[in-house]
């Protein structure tokens, strides 16, 4: 499979050394709006053409699928070109900033006979999965409720420029590091939501959220509370399954505790290469797709994350709960 990746950004090195890790993956193209990133991104790499158009990458017929890994309002545009082009898509977190956009993905993808999928990277991180891996064990019996905390830093200079741009990142905290919240609660709930209760912060004067708090209930009555802060004083990636007979906690740099009995047994260890890892998980994942295996990610889940945002923000805004799916129409 012949990939091009679009966008060489932050997590660009990981996307690169996935396709160079797996046997049936080539790097052949990358393109960023910035040569000199895009050339540094795949430095070491033979054989790898550099554009500065997307549009160049995708129509070239030295791609066979493509890696969108933008900004976020771009997620749209860059996938419904390639799908138009007969290239397969794998798509960076979240899906797209409306449900509209999520929708025209999946339906333009369909159209043209190609393979979409989401990057939501928490699934493949070796701690969530021997998380997932203990649940299904069944020793702990059934999941009852979820914490989540993550810190951030959306103080400005702290990221790119657009992160702070409603209209081309479509959120602030909670859209792009909530929405890893959301993914991985929701995973691990085993249900959709049903209820959405949210409060955001706009600090430091930018023009997006910079902190929020979720409380979800999902449909099998699993009770979910989700916080990002920023610029907190410590950091924190904390996730914690409570279940019927135990509680694991699972944390990227700590590895995954299970406490049960009055035990508490470290069940994985954090190690070096593990977001390597979870990154080429990830494009195997996505090869599979191309071959019509289902992914990883449901798309419907995906959007289902995209949902609960925007819901979160209406629930920010009407200080009210939301049932989820909400009835009326909204925009960010
Ligand atoms: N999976 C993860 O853990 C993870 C981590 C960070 C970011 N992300 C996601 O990856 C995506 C990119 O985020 P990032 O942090 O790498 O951002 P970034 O700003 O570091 O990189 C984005 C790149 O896209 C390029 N770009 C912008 N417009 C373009 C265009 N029209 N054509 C080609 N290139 C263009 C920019 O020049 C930049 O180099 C986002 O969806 C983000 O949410 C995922």
């Amino acid at each position: 499979m012949r990939i091009g990746l679009i966008g060489a950004g932050a997590v660009a090195k990981y996307h690169v050394a996935a396709a160079e890790a797996l046997p049936g993956a080539r790097l052949t193209a990358v393109c960023d709006i910035d040569e000199t990133a895009a050339a540094r991104a795949v430095q070491g790499v033979d054989g790898v053409r550099i554009h500065t158009d997307y549009r160049a990458l995708v129509e070239s017929s030295d791609v066979d699928a493509v890696i969108v890994n933008t900004p976020h309002s771009l997620h749209l545009p860059m996938t419904v070109d390639a799908a138009r082009a007969g290239k397969h898509v794998l798509v960076e977190k979240p899906m797209a900033t409306s449900l509209q956009d999520c929708d025209l993905m999946v339906q333009e993808t369909r159209d043209a006979g190609v393979g979409l999928a989401i990057g939501h990277i928490q699934h493949f991180l070796p701690d969530k999965v021997m998380a997932r891996d203990v649940l299904a064990a069944g020793d702990l019996g059934d999941v009852v409720m979820i914490r989540d905390h993550r810190s951030t830093d959306y103080r400005p200079g702290r990221r790119p420029e657009w992160f702070f741009s409603r209209s081309i990142a479509g959120g602030g905290a909670l859209l792009n590091i909530g929405g890893h919240c959301l993914d991985r609660s929701l995973w691990f709930g085993g249900a959709r939501a049903v209820d959405v209760s949210a409060s955001v912060a706009q600090r430091f004067g930018v023009p997006v959220e910079t902190d929020g708090m979720i409380a979800l209930r999902l449909a099998n009555g699993v009770g979910v509370t989700i916080a990002v802060v920023s610029d907190a004083p410590t950091h924190s990636d904390s996730l914690t399954i409570v279940c019927e007979r135990g509680v694991i906690e699972t944390d990227p740099r700590v590895g995954t505790l299970v406490r049960s009995d009055g035990q508490t047994r470290r069940v994985r260890e954090p190690h070096p290469d593990d977001i390597q890892h979870a990154f080429t998980a990830q494009l195997a994942d996505f090869l599979g797709v191309i071959d019509g295996e289902a992914p990883a990610v449901p798309l419907e889940h995906a959007r289902h994350v995209v949902e609960l945002v925007l819901a979160s923000y209406e629930s920010a805004v009407v200080q009210r709960s939301q049932q989820i799916p909400m009835l009326s129409r909204v925009t960010v």
